[in-house]
């Protein structure tokens, strides 16, 4: 039977709860699942993209199934590459919907063979967003339970940067 290899792109600035959910339940339905971390030059990420990469890594070294690896350029181009035929996302609110919508046809229009598979985030980590976990942080409200606690510890190192930003 052909393999269905999965691709779940991100910017993972820094890897949260709700991305690592949906991990989890895309590994149970996609034989192979490739978590890969975008290199945006026009983004000034807090963590380098070998950062987020070493972080994922550690977190999903108990999913077989599942491996971290890195791009630049058109999502659907390194799915092409690797030969997945879905591109893994989550959607947490409405309010996602037309963003997503937008790429994913955006994504069809460019590489029609390849799916946008969308999955609900789990309603515990549906307000979780990389961008609110570094913005509560800096200004010293409590992340726990939002970010895996090795992700917290490096955020903590890292608080002398996020409050310049
Ligand atoms: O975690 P993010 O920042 O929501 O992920 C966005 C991502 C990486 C999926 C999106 O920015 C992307 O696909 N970037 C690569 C460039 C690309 O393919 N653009 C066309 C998509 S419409």
């Amino acid at each position: 039977m052909k393999k269905v290899i999965a691709i779940y792109p991100g910017s993972f600035d820094p890897p949260t709860n709700g991305h690592l959910d949906l991990i989890e339940r895309g590994s149970k339905i996609f034989d192979e699942l490739i978590v890969a971390v975008l290199r945006n030059p026009e983004k000034n990420p807090l963590f380098s993209l070998e950062e987020r990469s070493e972080m994922l890594e550690s977190l999903t070294t108990q999913f077989r199934n599942v491996r971290v690896d890195t791009f630049v350029g058109l999502t659907v181009e390194y799915a092409a590459k690797v030969k997945a035929g879905a591109v893994l996302r989550g959607i947490r609110a409405i309010s996602d919907y037309e963003y997503e919508l937008q790429m994913a046809l955006m994504n069809r229009r460019l590489r029609p063979d390849i799916e946008t598979v969308f999955m609900m985030a789990n309603e515990a980590y549906s307000f979780i967003s990389s961008r609110l976990v570094k913005q509560v942080f800096s200004l010293g409200g409590n992340i726990a339970g939002l970010v895996p606690t090795s992700v917290e510890a490096r955020l903590t190192n890292r608080l002398p940067k996020l409050n310049s930003h």
